[in-house]
């Protein structure tokens, strides 16, 4: 390879990586399978090597990702998460063990090996035993505060169990995963496809997803399970090796691996792998692999690190399961905001355990990229996808007949012409009332997080969409009553409740109704966001950028300018301005938030920041009584920021609120403030 072709490989490889990382971390939505984009870091990695010139020097926070969100107040790991090199080769494994053979200079080194499971990083603390706080990798240095969340998880020990002999640290940094299991992934999905929403991939995406909810009341409505298995910081120091961490990870209480295997030397960790390879899908969490630890923590700190990841440590990646097969058919669903998504309609073939006939294609680009055509053969692959998806396409196998799929132009199920929204991947039909989507609307529309309209299920919104009673939400104001007594199934009392239930509806809250619009972007917490701030639908219908965003800073504390876009964009639609229109005029009255009586106002124009463990209430209540009071809260420091509030063990935002000025106060002297 000559220089300028390394420089842009290693340029588009960089963007790749960098594009596939944020899907995967902060999205929760990956696209490619975890062996394509370890096979994007290891050829990125390899070139750099080979051209050391045109590699930039990347901070250890820049290659592990970043699952950081907004909403979220970030805090700093005690000792920073590292990620961990990792490898498809039983060759490679070895050398793993001779370079760290050569460095102490004897090869019966003693090692754990223990199952890589796939769920979402996390990290625990306790101080004196309790649980403090939860905080995701982010970018291996500060993550999001996850504590209101996991503290949701049932099987997560509020206090660690004290006993003879165990000792309890004065601080210790817990390290593990938080999973769903594939009982509740499929429960959930079932739930889903009910509602004709779309389906999660796999459980690890929609473990992630749930856990950067930002209302815990919405975690705690999904099982979400933990795991844990190693250590960070730990003051004083408790354990001196990995296999004596693990009995006291289960002296205390806590869930943890079904089985660790403490070996000595190469051969018998390889033979390890393999017997985990065979026990691996009797466990209740995905896994992807196996880990090989030095068990010795002095070892283990004589190796070091590198800027990414251990070199006493190593992560053996087990083959995903795949099959050949061929695509029939390509068909497109619509879903509930109008995204078609491409599905590859196969030949039913064996996989896993199960016999697959569809797979994702996700988007158009997946198509083009992977120059997947009608009629191909192709790889399906099942990498804890449940949702098994289309690796590459057999080229060998491919004929004359095999024709290029035309993504199309317009909308399957209403002909509208499909659009692409800036910044997105995903063509969506822009016709509110396309009928794929009215059905999907609809059940959003009355689903719990919305309108709430109890006796409106999925069998009863089939009906009054194929009777063409609802064609747009604001139809479903208007049922009749002798017309609904016509329905089969429907008995005098249940319409007439269902009825008043309707009725009721429209004096629902603000919120809901502008969550039930079903805007890209916008859930539960951003709706509840827009609706104190703007307090009348008319008047989010009519904002427009400025009112968003000010001096590229957020007006809305949570929108963005995604979001923004995306609410902008939904009413430029004349359509969508006329259902708005509509359903005020047959009497939707929705209701803005109730400001407390006699509202005080002493704090309103001041911006705060929240950092830290405040001594008598968490950083949410204290946020609620600023807000109460006028005030606004934000995430991130700047000049603008009024008042940056500090507890114990404060981060970087206190640095920065030092570095710009910004008065430091105390919980204390926000009492005082407030009067
Ligand atoms: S050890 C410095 N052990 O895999 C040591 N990690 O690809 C790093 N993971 O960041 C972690 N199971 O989130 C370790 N038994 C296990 C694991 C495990 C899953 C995750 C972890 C890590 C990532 C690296």
């Amino acid at each position: 390879m000559t220089h300028p072709e390394a420089q842009q490989r290693i340029g588009t490889l960089r963007e790749q990586v960098a594009r596939h990382a944020e899907l995967y971390y902060r999205q929760a939505k990956p696209e490619i399978s975890d062996r394509d984009y370890d096979q994007l870091e290891r050829e990125l990695a390899d070139l750099e090597a080979q051209f050391p010139e045109f590699a930039v020097k990347a901070s250890p926070t820049q290659r592990v990702g970043d699952d950081r969100l907004e909403g979220f107040t970030t805090c700093r790991h005690r000792q920073p998460m590292q990620s961990l090199d990792n490898t498809y080769s039983e060759e490679e494994l070895r050398a793993f063990h001779q370079r760290l053979v050569k460095l102490f200079g004897r090869d019966d080194l003693a090692y754990v090996v223990e199952p890589k499971i796939d769920g979402l990083a996390v990290s625990v603390t306790y101080e004196k035993g309790k649980l403090v706080r939860a905080v995701t990798r982010g970018n291996g240095v500060e993550g999001d505060d996850i504590t209101a969340n996991a503290r949701t998880i049932y099987s997560l020990p509020k206090e660690l169990r004290a006993g003879p002999g165990v000792p309890i640290p004065e601080v210790i940094e817990i390290r593990g995963e938080i999973f769903m299991t594939l009982a509740e992934f499929q429960r959930i999905n079932q739930a889903r496809e009910e509602a004709g929403e779309a389906l999660y991939a796999n459980p690890r995406n929609l473990a992630a997803g749930t856990i950067k909810q930002l209302d815990p009341k919405e975690v705690a409505q999904r099982k979400m399970e933990i795991v844990l298995y190693g250590v960070g910081m730990c003051e004083p120091p408790v354990a001196d090796s990995q296999k004596h961490y693990h009995e006291l990870v289960k002296q205390w209480g806590l869930p943890t691996v079904e089985r660790t295997w403490p070996v000595q030397g190469i051969d018998a960790v390889w033979a390890a792998v393999r017997e985990l390879d065979s026990l691996r899908h009797s466990f209740a969490y995905g896994t992807d692999g196996a880990v090989v630890k030095l068990d010795d923590f002095r070892l283990q700190r004589e190796a070091g690190s590198t800027a990414k990841a251990p070199r006493w440590a190593i992560a053996y990646k087990f083959e995903p399961e795949r099959a050949e097969t061929r695509i029939r058919a390509i068909t497109i669903q619509v879903g509930r905001t109008g995204v078609l998504t491409p599905v590859a309609e196969l030949e039913p073939v064996l996989l896993a355990g199960s016999t697959v006939a569809r797979a994702t294609l996700h988007n158009k680009d997946e198509i083009a990229r992977k120059d997947i055509r009608l009629g191909d053969y192709v790889l399906v692959e099942k990498a804890g996808e449940v949702i098994p998806a289309v690796i590459a396409v057999n080229l060998q196998r491919r004929t004359p007949e095999c024709v290029v799929y035309q993504f199309p132009d317009k909308c399957p199920v209403c002909a509208t012409a499909v659009v692409q929204l800036e910044g997105e991947v995903a063509m969506r039909c822009p016709n509110l009332i396309c009928p794929a989507q009215v059905r999907r609307r609809l059940t959003h529309f009355v689903s719990k997080a919305c309108l709430d309209i109890d006796g409106l299920g999925i069998a009863m919104i089939d009906e009054l969409v194929e009777r063409g009673w609802v064609k747009e939400l604001p139809d479903l104001f208007q049922l009749k009553r002798d017309e609904l007594m016509t329905l089969g199934k429907s008995v005098e009392k249940s319409t007439d409740n269902l009825l008043a239930s309707i009725e009721a509806a429209k004096q629902c809250e603000l919120w809901r109704l502008i969550h039930g619009l079903g805007i890209p972007h916008v859930g539960v917490s951003a709706s509840k966001d827009l609706a104190a701030h703007f307090r009348e639908i008319e008047k989010l219908a009519a904002a427009t950028m400025d009112n968003f965003i000010a001096n590229k800073v957020s007006v809305i504390s949570g929108i963005g300018e995604t979001m923004a876009r995306a609410i902008i964009g939904f009413f430029s639609e004349p359509k969508n301005q006329a259902l708005v229109a509509e359903l005020l005029r047959i009497g939707v009255q929705p209701q803005a938030p109730v400001k407390p009586a006699g509202a005080s106002t002493v704090l309103v124009g001041k911006t705060f920041v929240l950092t830290g463990t405040l001594p008598t209430m968490s950083r949410d209540e204290a946020a609620v009584k600023i807000e109460t009071a006028g005030g606004k809260v934000s995430g991130s420091v700047s000049k603008k920021t009024s008042y940056v509030l500090a507890g114990t063990e404060a981060g970087s935002k206190l640095d920065k609120a030092k570095e710009l000025g910004v008065p430091v106060i105390d919980e204390a002297e926000l009492l005082r403030l407030l009067g």
